[in-house]
């Protein structure tokens, strides 16, 4: 079982993604953090150097290598499933769970972890969370393609295992 947790930045995929693995004994994967390891930059430098583009390519590149790994949790970027046929992949091959969570609880997050975030690292206030709503507007059509749909601001890891081996 490959478990893919999806959502906006913010909204808690790697932290809570390393507590589900640790309690299902499951390797645990950051997507993001293999794009860094594979290309030998953080990720504000890959997008300053190689570009949005290059990132996105090495991110569907990592994200496409999970099909080898039989059981893993992993923790996709909050623009993963909205790229390329990463969506489609990722339903063919695991179950998704999305953590959904309001513009404000993710704008009060985000407030303080601009930094390593390219897509948000120069707003703040009014701004960041106008940058929320319509991205996120954006985004959603393919989050909401998710096999599971929790509430991010109160998800459990527990909560998830129940979901996900029920509604797979
Ligand atoms: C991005 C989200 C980031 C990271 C990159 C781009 C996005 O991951 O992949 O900065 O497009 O939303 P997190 O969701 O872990 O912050």
């Amino acid at each position: 079982m490959r478990i893919y947790l999806l959502g906006f930045m913010g909204c808690g995929k790697s932290s809570l993604g390393r507590r589900l693995a640790r309690k299902l004994e499951y390797p645990f994967l950051d997507i993001d953090n293999e794009v860094e390891r594979i290309l030998g930059q953080e990720i504000p430098d890959i997008f300053r150097t190689k570009g949005e583009t290059a990132f996105r390519e090495a991110e569907r590149q990592v994200l496409h290598s999970t099909a080898t790994v039989q059981k893993a949790v992993i923790a996709t970027g909050g623009g993963t499933p909205c790229y390329s046929d990463n969506m489609d992949f990722m339903l063919e091959n695991g179950a998704t769970v999305y953590l959904k969570m309001s513009p404000i609880s993710l704008a009060h997050r985000l407030e303080h972890a601009r930094r390593k975030r390219p897509l948000i690292e120069n707003l703040k206030g009014d701004k960041l969370l106008s940058f929320i709503k319509s991205k996120l507007s954006e985004r959603e059509e393919y989050y909401l393609r998710s096999g599971c749909i929790i509430k991010g601001e109160s998800a459990k890891p527990d909560q998830i295992i129940s979901l996900v081996f029920g509604c797979r």
